[in-house]
């Protein structure tokens, strides 16, 4: 047996979102989400993992593991605290932030919009207002001409799929809380344009930058019952976002699980009913996914387990959403911007590389263009509404004292990293 090897200049990576991490975000929709009366969220971010004043540090341990890239958001909120407004002490932080990693070795990959909006734009309307777009691509104008002769790697929007089904359609408990399928349809008008426009403005600002969307995509695994939802789903929630990616310089795949959809006889034949009367559809469709969706235990085959998120734990279900990429944008870069596993257990992390680096070496060695894979996440952090409970991190972080706590999966991801390859049998 010999070693699987990745192509030359592979990006081996570890991913933060600035809300996540920095803390003190105190401008931006999410902040004040989390102190809604009433809120969904389970904590309030605060002062995070402090990654804002503890950069230098954290991305000298990420380098020291042998990870060649770091890939990281720029908060929009804290560069544009007003419409129009530019904090150049913002820029001048963020552009610390990239020569850090530079200085020690990792190439920046840097997000430009990672789920929080400035409060002057969620005040408008969020993704509903008209001029979220064209705002979103003023901005990344300007940072891309303060961080664009030293970053070359950019993702425009991180996962638009999710930010229209989790705060538009009500799924995920995210701002601005809005339930119904026309602010869905609305929201995914908006942020496909926002990505057009901020693919425009980086192109012009930098013109030899490579940018992209990051998608949020799923394994989706049905018989005859669900094919007809399946399709549905996937048309709205993956397959309008990647159609736009069409003049992208790479994609951003980001995958965690697979999804069984099983349907009872009667209800498969009342969804084929109602996906031919659409108004019919936008009464019922948004109820059931919100239920669907929180719901804690949707099935999952028999012999697997579930994550702290909930979600089946499935390694290879990151090649299975490759494998598609590659079919519907042929020849197209790809590069894994998410891949990670919540839990208490890092064996599981461990195994969960190893297994899902396996799958992707075999999509790559059948001639998919993965150019990288970005571990979600770096450090535990902040997961959203589901709080700092869930632990995604390749670091631990004890948030009493700040500590960071190196596991074993990150050594095992940097040993790899630092090879280049991954020893023939399974670790
Ligand atoms: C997002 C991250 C999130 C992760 C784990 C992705 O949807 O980009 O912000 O923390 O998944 O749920």
């Amino acid at each position: 047996m010999t070693d699987l090897a990745f192509p030359d200049g592979f990006l081996w990576g570890a991913a933060t979102a600035a809300h996540q991490v920095e803390g003190n975000n105190d401008g931006s929709d999410w902040w004040d989400w989390e102190r809604r009366p009433g809120t969904p969220c389970v904590d309030r971010s605060d002062l995070a993992i402090d990654h804002y004043r503890r950069f230098p540090d954290d991305i000298a341990l990420l380098a020291s593991l042998g990870l060649t890239a770091y890939r990281f958001s720029v908060e929009w909120a804290r560069v544009e605290p007003a419409d129009g407004a530019f904090d150049e002490v913002q820029l001048d932080h963020y552009r610390a932030v990239a020569d850090a990693a530079i200085a020690t070795g990792l190439i920046p990959v840097v997000t430009l919009y990672h789920f929080s909006l400035p409060r002057w734009v969620a005040a408008q309307g969020g993704w509903l207002w008209g001029g979220t777009p064209g705002r979103l691509a003023r901005y990344a104008d300007r940072v891309v001409r303060a961080l664009g002769d030293r970053v070359r790697w950019w993702c425009t929007l991180n996962e638009p799929g999710i930010v229209a089904f989790g705060g538009y359609l009500g799924a995920l408990n995210f701002p601005p809380g809005r339930k119904d399928l026309r602010s869905w349809e609305s929201a995914t008008a908006g942020l496909v344009e926002g990505h057009r426009q901020t693919l425009r403005a980086i192109h012009d600002a930098a013109p030899s930058a490579r940018a992209g969307q990051t998608h949020q995509m799923m394994e989706w695994d049905s018989d005859e019952s669900g094919r007809p939802f399946v399709e549905w789903m996937r048309r709205r929630n993956e397959d309008v976002f990647l159609e736009a990616s069409a003049d992208d310089d790479f994609v951003g795949v980001q995958t965690y699980t697979r999804v069984l959809v099983r349907l009872n006889p009667a209800l498969s034949l009342a969804l084929r009913g109602l996906l031919r009367v659409p108004p019919l559809l936008a009464l019922v469709i948004p109820p059931v996914i919100r239920v669907q969706a929180q719901n804690p235990a949707p099935p999952i085959p028999p012999g697997t387990h579930r994550t702290q998120m909930g979600y089946e734990f499935r390694p290879e279900a990151l090649a299975a959403t490759v494998r598609r990429v590659a079919g519907l944008l042929p020849g197209k870069d790809i590069i894994v911007t998410e891949h990670g596993v919540a839990t208490a257990d890092d064996a599981e992390r461990v195994e969960l590389i190893d297994r899902g680096l396996r799958a992707l070496h075999a999509e790559i060695a059948a001639g998919a263009p993965v150019r990288g894979y970005i571990h979600w996440s770096a450090f535990d952090n902040f997961e959203w509404a589901l709080g700092y409970r869930m632990q995604f991190g390749l670091i631990g972080v004890d948030r009493a004292t700040q500590e960071r706590i190196v596991r074993p999966s990150a050594r095992f991801l940097g040993e790899i990293a630092l090879a280049n390859r991954l020893p023939a049998a399974p670790a």
